[in-house]
């Protein structure tokens, strides 16, 4: 069952702290990670980590070339990131607008670092450590927020930008959130 039931906002899972990942290149993490991307490719999602489904490991998944959801966003690279830890370049922030496969249906508009080095392992091990900046610094902090129990509406600094997407951004075609 590849394409595993994506959690909503409300339960408890969502809100907890995800254990670190403590042996790599297991059969187990190969098919977590199998169904997270074909969760994520099922949902139009840019991203997701494993709470999402259910398994509250440090493990996320994110990258796209082109994606419907953000038509705008600049590619990512196919990345799978274990226990990641994230460094704030400097003070910068970054206001866009974001969504979660966990709170289907709604936009709001989320302050980020612009600049971040991420670190973390893959899953055979090998360490991860990036230096990025924009939309690829955005899907990071957010997919890395599921695992310390943090939902984007928590960072929403202003509450008149948080809207369901469909009177938000009509142009988007109507389920894409869902
Ligand atoms: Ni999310």
């Amino acid at each position: 069952m590849p394409i595993r039931p994506v959690l909503k906002m409300g339960e408890p899972l969502l809100l907890a702290t995800a254990a670190l990942v403590t042996q790599f290149d297991t059969p187990e993490l190969h098919a977590l990670i199998v169904d997270l991307f074909d969760t994520m490719i099922a949902t139009n999602g840019v991203g997701i980590a494993a709470p999402q489904i259910g398994v509250g490991l440090q493990v996320v998944v994110f990258g796209f070339e082109q994606n419907e959801r953000y038509p705008d966003a600049d590619a990512v690279p196919q990345t799978i990131l274990l226990n990641p830890v994230i460094t704030a370049l400097d003070e910068e922030m970054e206001s866009g607008w974001e969504g979660c496969l966990s709170v289907p249906g709604l936009r709001g508009v989320v302050p980020r670092h612009t600049q971040i080095r991420y670190q973390g392992f893959d899953q055979f091990g090998n360490e991860i450590d990036r230096t990025v900046s924009g939309f690829h610094a955005r899907v990071v902090q957010h997919e890395c927020d599921h695992l310390f129990g943090v939902l984007y509406p928590r960072r929403i600094t202003d509450m008149t930008q948080f809207g369901y997407t469909d009177v938000l951004f009509p142009q988007l075609k109507a389920g894409q959130d869902e």
